[in-house]
């Protein structure tokens, strides 16, 4: 059965038309499509591809109907960079992997680095002077790499060595470069593909020699890379040299770039909303009367937390999810999905529908407040996906979220330099395209 012709979109022609708007605005294109044609939106692409809003549809995909939909989309270019780690790898190895990882995750086992998150802000966010030009992109990016390598495999990523750091900023850049154009086969020696081969080559030895040492190390640290190195499967077998290199990229790349972006979203929003700024700030001085937070601290800074949650909610890191059907399936909403279709579930989209989010464009964080909260189904609001792929660092990057964001702005704020368009870049996740610069004034 296939019922294509019944599922609203434009049409091909439509689509090449509107190429110049796709090119310059993605996601606003996408989110204005959801607004002409309703929750479900057929967009004839190379497979036929099913945008979906619905929030039933999205538990089904995810949760309920899981195994039919394996990962699609713009996660190929970055293949050789991840190989077969958590967030790329499929049934049977991606839940035998996540068993393993898992226990470093839970909230008990990460509450211990919340005192480490606020000092590597603090030592950062000392270095900017009163009235310093920040590249605030730049900076997170570095920041949030040092609290990932920190926390879970015990290295300063930054420290360890001229250019490890800024390989794996590298990598991440040249990935974007290379999303952005038409991504060309590695041996093309273009200029972006040589700088993303020398990054890949420095974060390869990294992560080798990292492996090394820690199996001489004769009191080797409680942390991931430790976990990983003592593993064994339910066959007896231990994890391939290989697996635990895809395992370590993906964490500390997966658990920076996410991070870089939420941070500077907040920053961003907060920049452009002074009475909101003022709020939290508030809050800060109330609760924390001028020490550093700590995991403690999170239940009582609640509005810093809304800001949080609002920002990616407005601009959502992973802004979507792209999955491919294995059978023919059919939605709660009644569409058929046929098999081999790509499906978006696209937060940037269903993140702005004004059926639970009235005047959606709006930065308001009380939209958090529980009681309003509420008020949305389930899966109205999805930033950190859903079901057996859901983030396993959830719970890590609220807390980071949270922590970095009190540890900054009760000692400083960040206004935006004037004469900067800000415009979001829907890569593998949406950043703002010429990144943001802030002018720093100590309170
Ligand atoms: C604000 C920050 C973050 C956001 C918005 C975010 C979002 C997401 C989303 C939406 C997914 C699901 C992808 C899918 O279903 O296709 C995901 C998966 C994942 N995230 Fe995060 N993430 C964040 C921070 C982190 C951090 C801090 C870490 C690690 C320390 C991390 C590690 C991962 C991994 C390993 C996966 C793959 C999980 C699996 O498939 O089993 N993320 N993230």
């Amino acid at each position: 059965m296939n019922n294509q012709p019944k599922t609203p979109g434009p049409s091909r022609l439509q689509l090449v038309r509107a190429y110049p708007r796709i090119r310059r605005d993605l996601t606003r294109y996408l989110a204005d499509l959801a607004t002409q044609y309703g929750d479900t939106v057929l967009l004839p692409l190379r497979y036929p591809t099913y945008m979906v809003r619905n929030p039933a549809d999205i538990k089904h995909i995810l949760v309920a109907n899981f195994q039919n939909y394996h990962k699609a989309g713009g996660l190929k270019v970055g293949e050789e960079l991840f190989g077969q780690g958590l967030v790329t790898s499929e049934c049977p190895l991606h839940p035998k992997q996540r068993r393993i990882m898992q226990p470093m995750f839970h909230r008990g086992t990460i509450a211990k680095f919340g005192e480490l998150m606020a000092v590597l802000t603090n030592d950062r966010a000392c270095g900017w002077t009163d009235g310093a030009l920040i590249n605030l992109s730049t900076e997170l990016m570095h920041l949030t790499l040092a609290i990932v390598g920190q926390s879970l495999f015990s290295v300063h990523v930054s420290q360890d060595g001229p250019g490890i750091g800024s390989a794996f900023v590298q990598c991440q850049t040249e990935i974007t470069r290379i999303q952005r154009g038409f991504p060309l086969p590695s041996f093309f020696r273009i200029p972006a593909n040589r700088r993303y081969q020398q990054g890949l080559k420095t974060v390869n030895d990294y992560i080798l020699g990292l492996m090394q040492t820690r199996r001489t190390d004769p009191n080797p640290p409680d942390d991931l890379l430790s976990l990983l190195l003592a593993s064994r499967y339910e066959d007896g077998t231990t994890m391939s040299d290989q697996q635990i290199r895809d395992e370590a990229v993906t964490l500390l790349m997966a658990g920076h770039e996410t991070m870089t972006n939420s941070l500077s979203w907040a920053l961003y929003l907060l920049s452009q909303h002074p009475q909101v700024m003022q709020k939290l700030q508030q809050e800060l001085d109330t609760v924390l009367a001028g020490r550093l937070p700590a995991m403690a601290d999170l239940p009582a800074l609640r509005y810093t937390d809304m800001v949080l949650a609002e920002s990616m909610r407005v601009f959502p890191p992973a802004w979507t999810l792209a999955r491919r059907t294995l059978q023919e399936d059919v939605l709660p909403s009644g569409l058929t999905l046929p098999v081999n279709s790509e499906v978006l579930l696209c937060q940037f989209v269903c993140h702005r529908n004004p059926k639970y989010f009235p005047d959606p464009t709006r930065f308001d964080p009380e939209r958090f407040d529980p009681a309003i909260k509420k008020e949305w189904p389930q899966f109205a609001y999805f930033p950190f996906g859903a079901g057996p792929r859901y983030c396993i660092g959830e719970s890590f990057a609220k807390m980071e979220g949270v922590i970095v964001l009190a540890t900054i702005l009760q000692q400083l704020t960040l206004k935006l330099k004037p004469g900067q368009n800000i415009i979001p870049e829907p890569l593998i996740t949406l950043r703002p395209k010429n990144g943001i610069w802030m002018k720093v004034t100590r309170r």
